[in-house]
């Protein structure tokens, strides 16, 4: 795949679902994959797993909401691999709920200090892509996903903002519909978990969320692939 092999690609939430599935991926078309989450044991699964397959790859450790840990990642990344040449702002969650609970740190403020932590590192080099984690939930908001959807939101507008401000880093959305992954299981509301359990009944393979990222990384560094929305073809939603 072009203008892939050897890029340095640092990965939050790779411990599960999207970000497990984009650093098989990625590692498979050549690049060198940093991963992080808080399950040390999954990543360490994981390396195990791309490394068997002959793929480059690191773990860290990392919790998203402290924004020193995000910026001892990419660091680690740069210091293991030489570059970063893409950070995919992939953790997230969804303990959806009526509006009161307000679980917005890992979402927003998690995608504010992964565009902190690389900005520095890719603007010194001179080129760098900047992959955010959406939604379909970041273009509609449905009940008890109010907060869920705001973030997703947010994340649109930061990452609309940041590629008007930079001109050599590309900046790209990636907004999923209902992908198989880890994501619902956090829900204990019971009206929320019942409306999700109907919404979530049509998914795809995160691998299909992994391979929209694999396309907006290669394409040709003058080219900046904005947004893609990517849902499975028999949903509604
Ligand atoms: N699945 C869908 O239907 C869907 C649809 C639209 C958008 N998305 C978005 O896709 C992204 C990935 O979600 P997923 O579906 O793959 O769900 P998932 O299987 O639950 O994966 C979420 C990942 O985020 C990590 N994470 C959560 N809190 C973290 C924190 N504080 N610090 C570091 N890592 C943290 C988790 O790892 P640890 O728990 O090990 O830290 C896990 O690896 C999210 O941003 C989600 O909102 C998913």
């Amino acid at each position: 795949m072009s203008n892939i092999e050897g890029k340095v690609i640092a990965i939050t939430g790779a411990s599960s679902g999207i970000g497990e599935a984009a650093a098989k991926v990625l590692a498979a078309a050549g690049a060198h994959i940093v991963i992080g989450a808080r399950r040390i044991e999954r990543l360490e699964r994981l390396a195990g797993d791309i490394g068997a397959r002959g793929g480059m790859v690191r773990l860290r450790k990392l919790d998203v909401t402290d924004r020193s840990e995000v910026e001892a990642f990419a660091a680690f990344a740069r210091s293991e691999f030489g570059r970063l040449d893409v950070i995919v702002n992939n953790a997230g969650v969804m303990p959806l709920s009526p509006l009161e609970a307000l679980k917005v740190d890992v979402n927003i403020k998690g995608v504010l200090y992964g565009i902190a932590a690389a900005l520095p590192i890719m603007k010194a080099q001179g080129s760098g892509q900047i992959i955010n984690l959406s939604s379909i939930g970041g273009h509609s908001v449905s009940p008890t996903a109010a907060v869920y959807c705001a973030t997703k939101f947010a994340v649109r507008a930061i990452s609309d903002g940041l590629r008007q401000e930079t001109d050599r880093i590309r900046v790209t959305v990636i907004s999923p519909g209902t992908t198989t992954s880890e994501l619902a299981d956090t829900i204990t509301d019971p009206t929320a978990r019942d409306a999700m359990k109907a919404f979530r009944a049509i998914t795809i393979s995160p691998d299909s969320i992994a391979n929209s990222i694999l396309y907006a990384v290669s394409q040709p560094d003058d080219v900046d692939v904005s947004e893609i929305i990517i849902r499975p073809t028999a949903s509604p939603h």
